[in-house]
């Protein structure tokens, strides 16, 4: 008679707080779940986009502390005492941040898919200091536009940085 090898492997899941957009959550996720993963799934936030799962899109980047990462990369159960920003905590329809007015006036985005991940990347970019043109294109780099709009991206983010 065979048996599942998982059949005396018990289910875990694990206690998270975390503070998204200035909000605190607390949920149980698996010890394993990604922080893209229980931003979108458990939270709701589907504002930050899945792309590759592995981190070569930036479709998922989240800012901790103002700082750009790959939350497709992150294991959410180290981030309990991380102050995370996803694109619901950056400008409102009626506000825009000036990088989404910028990507608007610039037609730099097609698809949208990218938008979020490359905003927040952004802001964490001009946050580093006066940058060049070519700053913003080797800065942006991480940040792949499968519709092709690199070009008025750079632009639209070299405007808001006042070049
Ligand atoms: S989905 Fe995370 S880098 Fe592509
Ligand atoms: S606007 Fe479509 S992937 Fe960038």
């Amino acid at each position: 008679m065979t048996q599942s090898l998982n059949a005396n492997i018990p289910k875990q899941s694990i206690a998270l707080s975390i503070k998204i957009n200035g909000t605190r959550y607390e949920r149980e996720i698996a010890p394993t779940a990604t922080l893209l993963d229980v931003i979108r799934d458990e939270l709701g936030l589907t504002g930050t986009k899945k792309g590759c799962d592995m981190g070569g899109c930036g479709a998922c980047t989240v800012l901790v502390a103002g700082r750009r990462i790959a939350s497709c990369l992150a294991l959410a159960a180290s981030f309990g005492e991380a102050d995370v920003t996803t694109i619901e905590g950056i400008g409102t329809a009626d506000r825009l941040h000036p990088l989404q007015d910028a990507f608007i006036r610039h037609d730099a985005l097609q698809c949208g898919y990218c938008t979020p991940g490359q905003i927040l990347s952004a802001i964490a970019l001009l946050a580093e200091g006066p940058l060049s043109i070519d700053d913003i294109r080797e800065g942006m780099s991480g940040n792949l536009c499968r519709c092709g709009a690199h070009a008025n991206i750079v632009a639209a983010i070299a405007e808001v940085g006042g070049l």
